[in-house]
């Protein structure tokens, strides 16, 4: 990894967000969250709500706003400790927008347009393909770099756009001398692409419009069974991997990203079983893993307005931070500040 000089001393630095645009999914926690809890001891850590990235699809202010601040407590219940890391909304940081209209202008035409995230979503959204869904990963870019980040823990969904940003990095640098640490991305080796239970062909979405595709963080222990249960498998009856077994696949990643056990540790504890009792055994691990994770959520919710004063807090610190990137950015590009 590379290191600016005055980073050298220092602890490596993580930076990742999550959008606000619905609850959160276990696909999010399994491939990005869990990590992020997992690398506050070693690494500087800082994380945001990414809603600024939200509005690039139209949505309800009020619900909206209330489903930032909801995001923000869940993160703190899965684990996300303020004591070793930042967490903060997007939005109050102004030099996420600044940072990410320079990044923007080092960032070709050609380059958006080979974004499957933005294919996939301006299909799903025809009716509203702004300018914003298309620089979307401009900004992401800036999200990062503007923290000289070394390391991003996400999921595999995001490899592309961790890619660009890395060539934005680079082509800045190769202009103007050492500005940006050129990042990492960190993608988890079980849970970095959790499938849809309805559909094992498609990676499991918060917007999906089938609400059994997908198990919320939040989802009580029952809904969260009866999801499981009703999961797409094939026609077999053999826990074990196959080409055209994608459900059991799906499930068997879910089940050892929880509980640790290998593929042929699972494949052992259920032979001779039928598909009933394996979903019932996932859905179990599962609920076992979240249940603390909603009990912190309902004790942290009583008070939002304690939630959104520490986003407010640890936003004025990243706010510093962010500063020195911008004073180093506007100086080379010849921009007054
Ligand atoms: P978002 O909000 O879609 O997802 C948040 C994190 O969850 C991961 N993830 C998944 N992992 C495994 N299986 C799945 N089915 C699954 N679905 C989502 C994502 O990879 C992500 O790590 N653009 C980002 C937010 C963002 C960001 C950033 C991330 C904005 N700026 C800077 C990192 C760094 C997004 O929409 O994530």
């Amino acid at each position: 990894m590379e290191n600016t000089p005055e980073r050298t001393e220092r602890k490596k630095r993580l930076f990742s967000a999550i959008q606000p645009s619905g609850e959160m999914t276990l696909g999010n926690y399994l491939g990005a969250i869990r990590n992020w809890v997992a690398m506050q001891d070693e690494f500087d850590c800082i994380y945001a709500t990414a809603n600024m990235h939200t509005i690039t699809v139209r949505q309800d202010p009020k619900a909206f706003r209330a489903n930032t601040n909801k995001l923000y407590a869940l993160l703190l219940a899965c684990g996300v400790d303020r004591s070793k890391c930042l967490l903060f909304h997007q939005s109050l940081v102004p030099a996420h927008t600044e940072l990410g209209w320079v990044v923007s202008t080092f960032t070709q035409f050609g380059e958006l347009s080979r974004m499957t995230q933005f294919k996939d979503k301006s299909q799903s959204h025809a009716d509203n393909i702004n300018c914003g869904l298309f620089a979307y990963p401009s900004l992401m870019a800036a999200d990062i770099l503007l923290y000289q980040a070394d390391a991003v823990p996400v999921g595999a969904d995001q490899k592309q756009h961790l890619e660009l940003t890395r060539n934005i990095a680079e082509r800045f640098n190769g202009i103007y001398g050492k500005t940006f640490i050129v990042p990492e991305p960190y993608i988890p080796k079980l849970g970095a692409r959790v499938m849809s239970l309805a559909d094992p062909t498609k990676k499991m979405s918060k917007s999906d419009e089938n609400t059994r595709a997908f198990i919320l963080v939040t989802d009580p222990p029952a809904t969260i069974m009866k999801k499981f249960r009703s999961a797409v498998t094939d026609s077999e009856s053999c826990v074990c991997r196959g080409e055209n077994k994608q459900g059991i696949n799906n499930l068997m990643d879910i089940y050892s990203a929880v509980t640790g056990k290998t593929d042929e540790e699972i494949v052992a504890e259920f032979a001779g079983k039928g598909y009933g009792d394996f979903k019932t055994a996932v859905g179990e691990a599962v609920i076992a893993v979240l249940e603390p994770i909603q009990r912190r959520y309902t004790e942290l919710c009583a008070d939002m307005g304690y939630i959104e004063s520490c986003a407010r807090e640890d936003a004025a610190k990243a706010a510093a931070l962010a500063e020195r990137t911008m004073q180093k950015v506007y100086k080379k590009v010849g921009l007054v500040r």
